[in-house]
């Protein structure tokens, strides 16, 4: 145990993550299911891959890069921004990240001052939450509507606004419901951040995920938010480059010098090798991202087939995007959701995340992922059946 007196308050206010402990809890049980990473399952497409070793082989990648990353892929960025987001960016409004983590790390810290509010819809994705902690600043909770799909409370949100309130920050595609705010929601939130002047942050990791008709709608594509809106992006999820580490983000220009100042302390430039390499994905042909959707949009219909049949132990929203679902407990034992992912790993085989690791309304749920191969998720099912019999 850390000698707590050495520790700052910052990191001590943080809890252990969720999904580390079931990862860690998972490696004693023989022949686990296990859905409890929202990690691509897929290895990086071929092109991305050789355009990363072009770029190492002509020794380009053994320096630091610009800080906000290469002028050739920022120009490719801003082309995708205006086809598939319909923003209008300049290069002067793109900085090139380490994965949407950092690129969403150094906006809390550009915005947030030690107690300040940040209103985070919720449940809400883990990570957002430390973020906010780690810069001193504080969550604020405002529940989402579960009978309705988990959309937005559009009214909680305005009576959660303080003389505190610095920024609302979220994710569509949502981690972990799976829920694609509309358009109509998202430009109510723009409105709430334009009356207030407050600074929206997005977190848009699962932009290519979506399915039934929903589609994603990005908030900085509306002009008025301009000075309002930092939105961040990654190749993570869209070309399975989980370990490369490369993401960005779109802001007003002359809020990127500020955004930079908390950048080059926590990376100086992002990995210039994942720069070449996201810039192939770029140029290159996009038909794995219609592949990857096709496949998470089939292990979605049959999880969602699987938990029919359960539906004395679960109930859910059917996900209209991301690759994870977040079904609610019937069971009167579910109420302890992290007890009840761990009896569930111990003695039924299947790891899960427990609800409450995504903020206090995630209680009496659980996280499933879908971006697992379908016999991964017939294996885990087959094994609650018989746990839950
Ligand atoms: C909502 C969300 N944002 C960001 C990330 C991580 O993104 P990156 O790898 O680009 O840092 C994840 C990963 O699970 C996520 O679910």
């Amino acid at each position: 145990m850390a000698d707590a007196a050495k520790i700052s308050d910052r990191v001590g206010r943080i809890s252990k993550s969720a999904i580390h402990e079931m990862t860690r809890l998972s490696k004693d049980v023989d022949d686990v299911a296990f859905l409890s990473w929202a990690k691509p399952t897929a290895d990086t497409p071929e092109h991305i891959k050789q355009g990363a070793i072009a770029a190492i082989k002509e020794g380009l990648v053994g320096g630091y890069s610009e800080n906000a990353g290469l002028l050739e892929l920022r120009r490719e960025i801003v082309k995708k921004l205006k086809r598939d987001n319909h923003v209008d960016a300049k290069i002067s409004q793109i900085m090139v990240t380490v994965g949407a983590i950092e690129g969403l790390a150094a906006a809390v810290m550009a915005v947030v001052d030690p107690g300040d509010e940040v209103i985070l819809p919720s449940p809400t994705y883990s990570t957002h939450v430390r973020q906010v902690i780690i810069a001193s600043g504080k969550p604020v909770f405002v529940p989402t509507i579960e009978e309705e799909g988990f959309a937005l409370d559009i009214q909680a949100i305005k009576n959660a606004i303080t003389r505190r309130t610095k920024a609302i920050m979220f994710c569509s595609p949502n981690n972990p419901t799976g829920t694609v705010w509309s358009e109509e929601q998202l430009r109510q939130v723009a409105r709430i951040a334009l009356e207030n002047n407050l600074m929206v942050i997005t977190d848009e990791a699962y932009e290519y995920f979506t399915y039934d008709g929903h589609e994603h709608f990005s908030i900085a594509s509306i002009p008025e938010m301009r000075r309002n809106v930092i939105s961040c992006y990654t190749f993570t999820k869209t070309y399975a480059m989980t370990g490369w580490r490369i993401g960005y983000l779109y802001t007003d220009e002359e809020m990127i010098p500020q955004i930079k100042k908390a950048h080059i302390p926590l990376a100086i430039c992002a990995p210039v090798v994942s720069q070449y390499a996201a810039l192939a994905a770029l140029q290159g042909t996009q038909e794995c991202v219609a592949r990857f959707r096709e496949h998470y949009l089939s292990v979605r219909n049959v999880m969602c087939e699987r938990l029919d049949r359960l539906g004395s132990v679960f109930a859910y929203k059917k996900p209209g995007g991301s690759y994870l679902m977040f079904p609610r407990i019937l069971l009167e034992e579910g109420k302890d959701s992290t007890a009840f992912c761990k009896r569930l790993l111990i003695e039924g085989g299947v790891s899960t995340t427990p609800g409450i690791a995504f903020g206090p309304t995630g209680q009496g749920h659980l996280r499933m992922s879908f971006c697992v191969p379908e016999a991964e998720v017939n294996k885990a099912f087959d094994k609650m059946e018989a746990y839950f019999r």
